[in-house]
Parts: structure tokens; sequence; C-alpha cells
């Protein structure tokens, strides 16, 4: 695992596009691995700079979802696709199709996490998994105690991530999804390169954890360890417990 510490989430955002442009510009139809969040909104917007003023095309790439909700209607502002669709997918030059998530497989949600590993399967394996941190630790939608050995598949939120989340639902906690669709932290593991993301002090502790804590489902972030090649790009309050 590499830790690269940086000033500022926009210096992490340089760090994190410079390994998306030499893999597009080695591999144009690379795939993907796109997170929500507020953390990599600085990675798109550094993205989409490349390209509206460098030219860097997306036209060739595919791009795989980390998770979705279950039960909120295709179009629904809060759908994980919708953000994707919001944040990166229109300011740059994906094809039509291009971007998939677990929820746009149509499969009933007990079927879609099998579907949605082939899918990414068939397209090859994800090349470049971008992700947050939650400050428990989880990666995706999989919270503590979550198998390391998952793979995608219908999970249960939890009340607090729920409650966390009910801000984007005027604050509404029933209009809050009950079940979302996540990839698993197996499926994670496969991607040919992680890079994590974590900024502020809020996430210092499930950095550390992740980093040099042991491998534990407790904090399901430090499966990464496992991983043959997963970055850390945290900014020095993020690192501060390191
Ligand atoms: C949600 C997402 C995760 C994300 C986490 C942290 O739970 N499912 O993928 O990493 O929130 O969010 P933020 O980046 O806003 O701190």
């Amino acid at each position: 695992m590499e830790v690269v510490v940086v000033e500022t989430p926009e210096e992490a955002a340089r760090v994190v596009a410079d390994a998306y442009t030499a893999l597009l510009r080695r591999t144009p139809a690379a795939v993907l691995g796109l997170a929500t969040g507020s953390t990599p909104l600085p990675v798109y917007r550094e993205l989409a700079r490349r390209h509206r003023e460098e030219g860097l095309s997306f036209s060739a790439a595919r791009a795989f979802l980390l998770d979705e909700y279950v039960g909120l209607p295709p179009g629904h502002p809060e759908r994980y696709r919708e953000f994707i669709r919001a944040e990166l997918e229109r300011h740059v030059d994906f094809a039509p199709g291009a971007i998939v998530g677990p929820g746009d497989l149509d499969a009933a949600p007990l079927d879609a996490g099998p579907a949605y590993e082939r899918a990414i399967r068939d397209a090859g394996g994800i090349d470049l998994q971008i992700l947050g941190i939650g400050s428990d630790g989880h990666l995706a939608f999989n919270m503590p105690m979550s198998s390391l050995a998952s793979r995608t598949r219908v999970k249960t939120l939890t009340t607090r991530t729920r409650q966390d989340n009910a801000r984007f639902f005027a604050g509404d906690i029933e209009q809050v999804p009950t079940h979302c669709l996540t990839q698993g932290l197996a499926t994670i593991l496969d991607s040919r390169h992680a890079v994590m993301l974590g900024f502020g002090r809020g996430k210092a502790q499930a950095v550390r954890e992740a980093v040099e804590g042991p491998l534990s489902s407790r904090w399901p972030a430090s499966v990464l360890q496992l991983h043959p090649h997963a970055t850390v790009v945290v900014d020095e309050d993020a690192a501060g417990q390191l």
C-alpha cells in the first residue's frame, strides 16, 4: 500500500487525475470504478477541467459505480447514478450507456449482485477504482462487520447510515431507502488499482485503522492491505494519526 500525504483536496485531485490521465492515454478503453460521496468531487472537477482544457477523453472508456440505493425510481436526484451524471458524466464525453450502476441492470434486486459481478467481469475487470472512506472505516456500503470476502449484494442500511443520509432527503429518514446494492470488499480487491481518498480530521482514525491497524472487518477499509496495488491519498488532517 502506498500512502501519499498532500496539503489540500485539490492537490489530491491532481495526483489522482494524473493516474486517470496516464491510464486513459495508455488504454483509452479502460474500465473505471466510480464512487459517490463528497470525497471524490475534487477529482471529478479536475477530470472535467482536463477534458475541457487538455482534451482528456473518456469516449472509449466504461465505468461501474460502487453502490446504489434500492427502490429509488430512475431519475430520482439522490440515486447515485444521477449523482455521477451530474458531477462527472455531463462534463466529459462518455459514450451513452458506458456508465453502469448496480441498480441499472434488468434484474430483481436479489439477482442484481451476481449480474453486476458478471458485467464487471465481462468488461475485463476494473482498471482504476476510486474510493472514499467512511468515518467508521466503511467502503462503499460495506459497513463494519461486512465480510472481507463479500461480493456485490443487497444490504440493509443501518439506522445510523439512514440518519446520516436523511439530510439529502429533506431531513426525513422515512424517505431514505432501507436497502442498497453495493460492490463487496472482494469485488473492490479485484480492481487492478484501488485509490482511496480521505480528507479531514473526521477520517483520521479510519485512515489509521485502514493503513496500520490489523486486518479486520471492524474496519472494512483495512481490506486494502490485501490489495496488490492500493494507493491512499490523504490530506494532513486525515493523515494525523498515522
Ligand atoms: C457513503 C458512500 C461511500 C462514501 C461515504 C463517505 O456511505 N456509500 O461510498 O465513501 O459515504 O462519504 P463522504 O465522501 O461524503 O465523506
